[in-house]
């Protein structure tokens, strides 16, 4: 009787070690993400201005290894690249487009429409001609500037609001929703041959989809050029389901349009929106309940975190023949901007790498996962 317990036991251990993946014994010295991924889609990370500038670091030689495409965090946003109507700012943008040819990347822009982080001098502009008039000269003098060295563009960034309707900018207070086709028009008139994509957060959300596809159909429909959507991808470890993100890519290539997934990042916090409850962001603050994990994470959650990156991968690479580009919203957890957001100085863990740079579970959960998908 003992021996058949003993026996059954071992069994039942031996098929619950069978059922979880083992993502740790991988040796990744000749490995990187960007070689397991060559023939499936780019695979990019957003750096910031000390990573552009410090070219002999540990954390470079790691984008170098793992990386091939780049996307800059904040640098070409227009406050920073065009400071005032008159003035632009390429000091930076020089140095990241050095950096991503240096390393032999394809290099995205990031952005030229935006109403965050605008350039004040925008907000001066009156009437539709004043607007028209700057909004031209500001995406041809970028676009032409970086001709043939910079692949796609950001051309309009978070142009929607979360029930589908356009955002009240500056840009359609003054030009009415035509901004958007002329933007795109002005972009592939500067240059023909790049990558031109709307880009936005919670483009899984439904009715935020559809203003995403009327928005695209009105576009094509000018006959203006328009390559590709960018799903921004901050997502949680719960949602959105795979199914939801899946229903989302098929729609949006349904256009004819290319899928990047433009700034991908998984908080493991709680989101405060989620709860009930009014101002419930200032409440939590600093609380224990909204930031759980200030030491390090359980190592239940990292491999959660794990299989929801392995699930997430599954999909994009059964529709690998729609998406050109996986980019991460960073490097390493250490500096992303979800430790401050939407509740400042709170211990998130979003990415593939942790706060020494070293490789999470995450990671190994994709390395080898192309070989058989
Ligand atoms: O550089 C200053 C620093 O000197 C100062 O001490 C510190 C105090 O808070 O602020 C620093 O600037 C911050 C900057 O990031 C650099 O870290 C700004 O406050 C902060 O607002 C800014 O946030 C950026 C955010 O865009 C602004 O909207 C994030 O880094 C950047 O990751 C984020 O990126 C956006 C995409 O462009 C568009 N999609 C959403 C995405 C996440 O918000």
């Amino acid at each position: 009787m003992k021996i058949i317990k003993q026996s059954l036991l071992i069994v039942m251990s031996l098929a619950v070690l069978i059922s979880c993946k083992n993502y740790n014994s991988i040796n990744t010295k000749e490995l990187s993400l960007k070689k397991s991924y060559k023939d499936k889609f780019y695979i990019g990370t957003a750096i910031n201005q000390r990573q552009i500038e410090d070219n002999n670091s540990l954390e470079s030689s790691l984008i170098s290894k793992e990386f091939n495409s780049i996307t800059a965090e904040n640098i070409m946003k227009s406050m920073f690249l065009h400071p005032k109507e008159d003035t632009f700012n390429f000091d930076l943008s020089d140095k990241y487009v050095a950096f991503g040819e240096k390393n032999n990347m394809f290099i995205h822009g990031h952005t030229l429409i935006w109403h965050s982080q605008l350039a004040p001098w925008f907000k001066l502009k009156k009437d539709s001609l004043e607007m028209a008039v700057a909004m031209e000269s500001h995406i041809k003098t970028i676009i032409e500037k970086y001709k043939g060295r910079i692949h796609s563009w950001d051309v309009v960034n978070e142009a929607l609001n979360e029930d589908g309707t356009l955002r009240k900018s500056v840009f359609l207070n003054t030009m009415g929703k035509e901004y958007l086709t002329l933007a795109f028009k002005w972009a592939s008139e500067a240059d023909p041959n790049l990558d031109l994509y709307y880009n936005d957060y919670n483009m899984t959300d439904l009715k935020k989809r559809q203003g995403a596809i009327s928005m695209i159909k009105h576009i094509k429909e000018q006959g203006v050029k328009i390559d590709g959507v960018g799903m921004q991808g901050h997502w949680h470890i719960d949602t959105p389901s795979i199914e939801v993100i899946e229903q989302s890519i098929l729609d949006y290539a349904a256009l004819g349009v290319k899928i990047a997934i433009t700034e991908l990042d998984i908080s493991v916090l709680p989101n405060p929106w989620g709860l009930v409850g009014a101002e419930i962001s200032q409440r939590f603050e600093n609380n224990k309940l909204m930031n759980p994990y200030p030491k390090t994470l359980p190592d239940s959650i990292q491999t959660k975190l794990a299989d929801r990156y392995n699930d997430i991968f599954k999909l994009f690479l059964k529709h690998q023949d729609k998406i050109s580009r996986v980019t991460f919203w960073g490097i390493s957890d250490k500096q992303t901007w979800l430790n401050n957001f939407p509740i400042k100085g709170r211990t998130n863990y979003p990415l593939l790498f942790d706060r020494e740079l070293k490789p999470k579970k995450a990671f190994y959960s994709l390395l080898e996962l192309p070989k058989n998908n």
